[in-house]
Formats: C-alpha cells, structure tokens, sequence
C-alpha cells in the first residue's frame, strides 16, 4: 500500500503518550501527566495551539522560542512545498549548493560588516559547540569562561559552559573554563589576565531570567576579551531574529561580538537550522589548509529544506515587520502584567525586551497568601510558579513553563503575531490564577490526582510506578 501520511496521522492520533511511554521518554511523560500537560494537540496556527477535542490554547511559549514569526506560517510553508517540487540535489556535499550562499549572504547582510563568515549547522546546541572549537581554533587556548544563570546547550561542549545548574550532574568531566557571576569584572579579569582562556560566551539577556545585566557590563566583558586576546562570544540562540524587538540581542548593547550563534526562529518553526556567524579570521584558522576543508562539518547542515526555512523566515521578518511586532507586543504584555501586580503582592515584576518576558514571583507580605507560599516554597523553589502554570493551562487554556532559573520564573517567548487580544486573554487568565494561589488545595490538589493517574499509568505500561515528588517540579530550558 502507497504510503499515506495523512492517513497514518489520522489512524494513530490519541497514541501520542503510550508511545513515546514506551518508546521514547517514559520520564517526561510522566512529567507531562503529573503536571496535566498530557494534552493531544492536533494543530498549530500563529499564536495558538489546538487539541484533539477542538479547544484552542494560547501557545505562550512558542516552542522555546522557535516559533516565533508564528506557528504555520503561510510563506515558510509554501516555500518549503515549493522547494520539495523542485527536486534539488539535496546535500550533494560534494559540491557548493546554491541556496546555503543565498542564505549565508543574506545573513551577513544582517549582522556588522566584521561578521562575514557563515557556519551552518543543525541546532542551537551545535552553533555553541561550534563557537567553541572555532575560539580555540583561532587563539591556541583551551579553556572557556561562562557566566552564572546562563545557558547554553545540552551536549558536551555547551553542557561545559552551562551557568552552574544541575544538568551537568551525571554526565562525567567537562571542558575546562572558569564560571562568573554576572557582574563581577573583578574575578573575569583576573582569569583573563592568564591568558589561556579562548572565548568568553555569554547570552546578553538570559533566556531564563530575562534579568538584563547591569549597565556597561557586556561592553566592559567586551573590553577586557580584547585586552586579553580572547574571543568574545555572544549566544543568540533564543535572542536572534527579532526576539527581543531588535534582530539580534547584541544591538541592544552596541556590542561587536567576535561569533555570534543562532538557531531557533531561523527555523520558521519548520526544520532544524543554526548558523554560527563569526570573522573571516577565525573562520580561516579553522580551514586553514586544504586537508582541513572539513575539520568542522556536518552531513546536515546546509540542507535546502533548512535553508528554504531560514530564507523564507528572513522574508516574513523583513515583510511582517516583525522586529517592530516583537518589540511592541512585548512591552504591551509586560505592562498588561505589570498592571496586575497592585492586585497580587505575589507578583514581584515582569520584565522583558521584545517577546522575550519573564515574570517573576515572590513570597507576599502577609495573609493566606503567604502561608501559602511558605508551604510550598519550602518544598521545592519553584513549586509556586509550577501551581500557576498548571491552572494557567487546565483553567485557561494558556501554555506556559517555569524556567531552569533558581528563582521563582515563569517564562514567556510568544510568537511575535501575538496579539492585543490575546495578551488581555494572558492578562485574565493570570490575574484569576494569582487570585486563587492562596487557595493551595486547588492545584495541589490537581497535582495529586494527576500523581495519582501518571502512577496508575506508570504501573500498567511498565510494571513499576517510577513517578517520585521531584519531577513534579518540570524546570525546562
Ligand atoms: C541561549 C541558548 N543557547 C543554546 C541553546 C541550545 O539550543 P538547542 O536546544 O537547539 O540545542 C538554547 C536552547 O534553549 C538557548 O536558549
């Protein structure tokens, strides 16, 4: 029988978590039904998300950023059907394909005229690891500085300069570097000054904590790399392409970065994109001689589908005016929600730049509410912020994460076509939810029975309940 892609979607929809239970990640899905995330979703337009029984959701996460111009956006797609009928010869790898150049030109064309070399590769992570062998490729150096609360990427050369969190437990010796607190030119400057370090990379607005860094803080990071021959690194990863209202989270700073590494909202939301952008320099102490051609290379990473989506995208950004949509839509969403903090003294502040929002929580003055907190938080620090996402999906239909931040964070990366309409819909649904956080037993109560369920599932699919009171607590990219 021809296969038949939409039928098989059809025939197999609702198998979506006993599947992945037994096939995939059965502790995530664990995380997802203890949590009530276990939701079908069938379909996926703009700004919203629909499930298999037709409700529609407000998607405020855009799938860690990725979706930014919008989920299934008409022009991505088009192109992306019009290239399949094309049929281009698709990773000959042994030649130079067309649409990587176009892609590369049309990038460069974006960043400072010193940004002029393009490496394409397939996911945030790899533009970071990429960043990385390029640094030292360029300065003979081995070690890295990182800052604290960063991040970066989840294989073994960005899990090294991952900002001091626990997804580096259990995974063995990383590379060597040196971690900083934001803020403290005292302590980089002495590592610095030893002059074995290859890069300094850094996010400019952390995607965790949306905390901006102190005033001058990146230019004097800037400064000091330059003072001491090391390669300054900025991770535009979740901030490239109009995430924080500008096209990359470095202008907001007047930086000059020697590498930059992006990903996600190239990708249209479509297909795996990254491309690490740096100076010719660096990019020539890598293929610095013809047996070197492929030192650094992956069979994937100049697809055309990848490079249809990263085109395509630069258009809808450029057409949409979406640089403009992010910044605006933004700051409306932090001061919808800055709005309801006289109402809930457990609102500390939302802060933001562009599309890129967090919104922090604290322990209230007094009252049932903070009783409340003080239960919870003793638990676990970010319980709290977990019993607001939890409603904000199962009451109001409204998904959301709370971040790897230590802090109490919930965060928010909307695609940048959100709008008014929708942010008073975000707005509502918060100020209802803080309304209710003092009264615990609602959502601990919802916990509990989603425990409950994921352990009866747990039991039937492998014959061991597993589910333990830690990854309740789900603190995600
Ligand atoms: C700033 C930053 N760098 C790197 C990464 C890693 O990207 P990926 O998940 O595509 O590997 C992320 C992912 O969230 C990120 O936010």
């Amino acid at each position: 029988m021809a296969f038949d892609i939409t039928r098989l979607v059809a025939d197999r929809a609702g198998e979506n978590y006993e599947l992945h239970e037994r096939y995939v990640n059965p502790t995530l899905v664990d995380v997802f039904r203890t949590i009530g995330f276990d939701r079908v979703y069938v379909r996926g337009e703009g700004a919203y998300l629909w499930d298999d029984r037709g409700e529609r959701y407000l998607d405020m996460l855009g799938g860690f950023g990725v979706a930014a111009i919008g989920r299934s956006n008409p022009v991505v797609a088009g192109a992306l059907r019009d290239v399949l009928g094309m049929n281009l010869p698709n990773m000959v790898q042994m030649d130079c394909a067309l649409l990587s150049g176009v892609l590369a030109e049309a990038l460069v064309e974006r960043t400072p005229d010193h940004l002029n070399a393009v490496y394409f590769c397939n996911s945030g992570t790899e533009a970071v690891e990429a960043s990385l062998k390029f640094a030292r490729a360029a300065t003979g150096r081995d070690r890295f500085v990182h800052f604290r609360g960063g991040w970066h990427g989840l294989t073994l050369g960005s899990l090294s300069v991952m900002g001091g969190n626990d997804f580096r437990e259990g995974f063995g010796h990383l590379l060597p570097g040196d971690e900083v607190a934001v803020g403290d030119l005292e302590h980089l400057e002495r590592i610095l000054a030893r002059e074995d370090t290859a890069a300094v990379i850094t996010e400019c607005i952390p995607g965790h904590s949306v905390r901006l860094p102190p005033e001058g803080f990146l230019n004097e990071v800037q400064a000091l790399c330059r003072r001491y021959g090391t390669m300054f690194v900025c991770d535009e990863v979740a901030t490239g392409y109009g995430r924080t209202g500008r096209m990359f989270a470095f202008e907001h700073f007047g930086l000059e970065p020697d590498i930059i590494a992006t990903s996600k909202a190239l990708s249209g939301g479509y297909v795996p994109v990254a491309a690490m952008i740096c100076r010719r320099e660096i990019y020539s102490a890598v293929f610095n001689r013809m047996d070197r051609c492929w030192v650094h290379s992956s069979s994937f990473g100049r697809n055309a589908l990848a490079m249809v989506a990263g085109l395509a995208t630069l258009s809808v950004l450029d057409d949409g005016d979406m640089l403009r949509r992010s910044a605006e839509q933004g700051q409306r969403l932090v001061d919808a929600i800055n709005a309801l903090r006289a109402r809930h003294d457990v609102l500390k502040e939302a802060r933001g730049l562009g599309c890129l929002v967090a919104i922090e929580l604290t322990q209230p003055s007094g009252g049932a509410k903070k009783v409340a907190w003080d239960a919870v938080h003793a638990i676990h620090e970010s319980l709290f912020p977990q019993l607001v996402v939890m409603p904000l999906l199962s009451r109001h239909r409204v998904l959301t994460q709370v971040t790897g931040s230590t802090d109490p964070i919930i965060r928010l990366m909307p695609p940048y076509v959100i709008s008014d309409d929708d942010i008073r819909w975000f707005a509502d649904a918060l100020d209802d939810v803080l309304a209710r956080s003092h009264r615990l037993p609602g959502p601990m109560l919802e916990m509990g029975r989603n425990v409950m369920r994921a352990k009866l599932h747990a039991r039937r699919g492998r014959g061991a309940a597993t589910v333990e009171a830690e990854p309740v607590v789900t603190r995600v990219r």
